[in-house]
């Protein structure tokens, strides 16, 4: 009985107080199915910051930090980059900064970053504090749209899409004509991994996406019943879908100050 309760007692100081200031980094080799790269290219692949009470601006500036220490080519941000409001604007724009000094940013935004679902929340009514946050920080925000990128010379299209759950995801807007054979590797930012139901008629070969925090509580036996997604088999990790790829990050910051089992993650992507 005293050692249940001993157990309980550290599972719950686990959940509570280590395990979401535990930054893990997870170097993660993607094999593209299409095409290939002549030489890797490092796509730093950072989420779900939440910048709230419950995740302190100093803890993502050091995921970042973290991130930058491997030396990526490309980043990608794919939303929540607050809860529900931004915390300090000043600071958050100096920690992204940080890593537009160093190599190019591009951004989605998720569900919590503003319209129509986070405003019963108590969120901002729509994405324009996203977007001049973004505009400040040098980050370009892919909204519905897409651009290419070269990386030592090899060109990388970039498509970014509207957030699923604000029914915001708009491919035909985004994802431009052309693809597939012959055409330079397409990379999807969604914040949502359900958001694939959406780009079926569409070429693509790697999607990024967070949303689900990997569960956040990875329970003995039973698993991640709370992660936020109706395709169960993307809750984390890299996975395959109809011969494309999807890495989905368990993200850096948290709801509620709570995660277990699921320590929060910077992805260096190296891709090929
Ligand atoms: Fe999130």
């Amino acid at each position: 009985m005293a050692l249940g309760a001993l157990a309980g007692a550290g599972a719950f100081v686990d959940m509570r107080f280590l395990e979401p200031s535990g930054l893990k980094l997870s170097r993660v080799d993607v094999r593209l199915p299409r095409t290939r790269f002549p030489e890797p290219v490092r796509i730093l692949h950072l989420s779900d910051m939440h910048a709230s009470d419950d995740v302190p601006d100093s803890f993502i500036r050091d995921a970042f930090e973290l991130g930058l220490s491997c030396k990526p080519d490309l980043v990608c941000l794919t939303g929540d980059f607050y809860t529900q409001r931004i915390p300090d604007r000043d600071i958050y724009v100096a920690s992204l900064k940080r890593l537009s000094d160093r190599c190019p940013c591009y951004a989605c935004p998720g569900n919590h970053d503003g319209g129509s679902w986070v405003i019963p929340y108590g969120g901002y009514p729509n994405l324009g504090e996203l977007f001049d946050l973004l505009r400040a920080s040098d980050v370009t925000v892919l909204h519905n749209s897409s651009e290419t990128i070269r990386i030592r010379g090899t060109p990388i299209e970039l498509v970014g899409l509207g957030d699923f759950w604000a029914r915001e995801t708009k491919p035909l807007a985004a994802f431009p004509s052309g693809g597939g054979d012959g055409a330079p590797a397409r990379i999807v930012l969604a914040h949502n991994p359900d958001s694939k139901e959406l780009l079926r008629a569409h070429a693509w070969d790697l999607m990024l996406c967070g949303h689900t925090h990997g569960g956040q509580l990875d329970l003995p036996l039973i698993g991640t019943p709370f992660a936020p997604i109706a395709d169960r088999r993307h809750v984390y990790g890299l996975n395959e879908w109809n011969g494309r790829l999807i890495y989905t990050t368990r993200g850096i910051g948290n709801l509620f100050s709570l995660r277990f089992n699921c320590r929060p993650e910077v992805a260096l992507l190296n891709v090929t």
